[in-house]
């Protein structure tokens, strides 16, 4: 595992990003996994200016989001659809019939969800995954309690997931209470994984996700177990990693 820290949010954002162009430019037919949420709003409006000025194209790569809720259309102005035409899509070169979200209003979730496992398969996997990290270290929809090998399917929320992500709904507006995501396992089997957490209200949950030890508790301290997986952090969030971790990770 690698740990870059960075003096802002801003700077986080633009390493990231960075890493995305990088990828794009090495392999032009990349799979990506893309995550949504406020964290990595930042690494969007960097891809699209790269994009305006001729930097980055689309035209060959496949994306795979990570998570979806149930219960919202694509229209929805709360759902992950609608934040990656607003963020990414709309802006970029992409073909959309190769940028994949589950569907959130598929009649079965758990058919939806093995449909979504079997077309990561049948691209032969996610060359680079982007991830954000909830409050309580979830990594895409995976909640505390998910099992370290879980595959993409229909989860349950946890009430403090449906408080923080309350901000993204109007007031008033329902919000649903399962979504549709990748699981670890899944996430697990993706050749890169890039994670980017910022801000103070991050720290606790990178902390448990960088020392470890690895649990079930802590979603993102599966991580561990991935042979190629950077966090991306500002000093901020990386205010309680161990010095002795960093010491061992700078070595
Ligand atoms: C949601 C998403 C996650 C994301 C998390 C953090 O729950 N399903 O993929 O990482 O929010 O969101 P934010 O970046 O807004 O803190």
């Amino acid at each position: 595992m690698n740990i870059i820290i960075k003096d802002s949010a801003a700077d986080a954002s633009a390493a990231v990003a960075d890493v995305l162009l990088r990828q794009l430019a090495h392999k032009p037919g990349s799979v990506l996994g893309l995550p949504t949420g406020g964290t990595p709003l930042g690494v969007y409006a960097n891809v699209r200016q790269a994009h305006e000025q001729g930097r980055a194209s689309f035209a060959s790569a496949t994306t795979f989001n990570l998570d979806e809720y149930i219960g919202l259309p694509a229209e929805d102005p709360a759902s992950y659809a609608h934040y990656m035409r607003e963020n990414l899509f709309a802006h970029v070169n992409i073909d959309l019939d190769r940028a994949h979200i589950p569907s959130g209003m598929a009649e079965d979730p758990s058919i939806e969800a093995a449909r979504y496992e079997a077309l990561i398969a049948a691209h032969g996997g996610i060359d680079l995954m982007l991830l954000g990290l909830g409050r309580n270290a979830h990594i895409g929809f995976n909640e505390p309690g998910s099992a370290h090998d879980s595959r993409t399917r229909r989860v349950s929320l946890t009430p403090s997931t449906i408080e923080a992500n309350a901000g993204y709904f109007e007031p008033g507006a329902r919000q649903p209470s399962h979504a549709i995501t990748m699981g670890i396992g899944t996430i697990l089997e993706c050749r890169k994984i890039v994670v980017l957490a910022t801000g103070l209200e991050k720290a606790e949950a990178v902390a448990a996700s960088v020392n470890g030890p690895s649990s079930e508790d802590v979603p993102g301290s599966a991580l561990i177990w991935h042979p190629d997986t950077t966090f991306v952090l500002d000093r901020a969030a990386a205010r309680h990693i161990e010095r002795a971790k960093i010491r061992e990770l700078e070595a």
